[in-house]
């Protein structure tokens, strides 16, 4: 299976500006980069400002909507889409979109956050942290629409590294038994045991790996846009991956939260970079 790297330069989805750069920072400028990966251009719409629940949600909508489209495609030809961000929010779009064409793929979710708020639970209003929930089929139906249907089963969904759950996700992953392995458990078990016992949990074939950069320590990538205290190391991530090819066929990747105006010395986009090289020799 050959790679395809999507680009989207999104980054509503948060609070904070920054991730809208990433593809600048990875790829270099505009006209050049184009050789190397597809971009989708995120859609901008009119938006309800006051509205402090689902912040941008019109224009999180469209993009993913695009995003989904061209990510069903590229798994229906056969390729394995590699989508980099942006925010997590655009994984709406990426997760739709792969389930579309593969109704019985499983997700890893490898970030310090589970994603799994609903506009009610939400401390923040900002939908990357909402997404994982809106797949499954939860929280407004603005954002559950997007996937017509094709919902995410919790049995097939994994938590991995999780370290900062808010109550309303804690209340969640109980209520819907989503599997759950936080970073203090793979501390605790070392990291191939605990992908062990992922295997055992996420009884799939195929799986898509959804992963937020703000699962690694922020002294190793400080360029996320929420940072939370520890987290994995480099090489570990990198294992993670090596590990999860030789378990699952890996039908597809985010690779989010870069936001190289928060990195330091270029730690984190050299962190990205070295990901996405690693990944082209790895699951051919
Ligand atoms: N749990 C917090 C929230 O819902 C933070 C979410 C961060 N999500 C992310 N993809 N970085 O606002
Ligand atoms: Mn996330
Ligand atoms: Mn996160
Ligand atoms: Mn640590």
């Amino acid at each position: 299976v050959q790679n395809f790297i999507l680009g989207v330069p999104f980054n509503l989805g948060a609070a904070v500006t920054g991730t809208e750069f990433a593809i600048d920072y990875l790829f270099g400028e505009y006209p050049e980069l184009k050789n190397v990966i597809e971009l989708i251009e995120p859609v901008r719409e009119d938006e309800n400002l006051f509205d402090k629940r689902l912040k941008f949600v019109n224009s999180v909508i469209s993009t993913s909507k695009v995003l989904a489209e061209r990510t069903r495609e590229l798994v229906t030809s056969g390729y394995r889409p590699i989508v980099v961000g942006g925010d997590h929010s655009i994984s709406l779009g990426s997760i739709s979109g792969l389930l579309a064409e593969k109704r019985d793929a499983g997700v890893i979710w490898i970030d310090a956050h589970a994603d799994m708020n609903t506009a009610d639970t939400s401390p923040s209003g900002n939908i990357h942290g909402m997404v994982l929930a809106a797949l499954m089929g939860h929280g407004d139906a603005k954002l559950t629409r997007l996937n017509k249907g094709n919902f995410l089963d919790p049995k097939k969904v994994l938590l991995f590294g999780a370290r900062d759950l808010d109550p309303g996700e804690l209340n969640f992953i109980e209520k819907y038994g989503v599997n759950l392995i936080t970073h203090d458990e793979v501390l605790e078990m070392g990291l191939v045991a605990a992908l062990e016992k992922a295997k055992e949990m996420l009884q799939v074939e195929e799986l898509h790996i959804s992963f937020d950069l703000d699962s690694v320590d922020p002294n190793f990538a400080p360029g996320v846009s929420v940072p939370v205290n520890d987290g994995f190391e480099k090489e570990e991530i990198l294992e993670i991956f090596s590990i999860l090819f030789e378990n699952y066929k890996i039908t597809s990747v985010d690779i989010v939260e870069l936001n190289p105006l928060t990195d330091k010395d270029g730690k984190s986009v050299d962190f990205v970079k070295e990901l996405i090289d690693f990944l082209d020799g790895v699951g051919r």
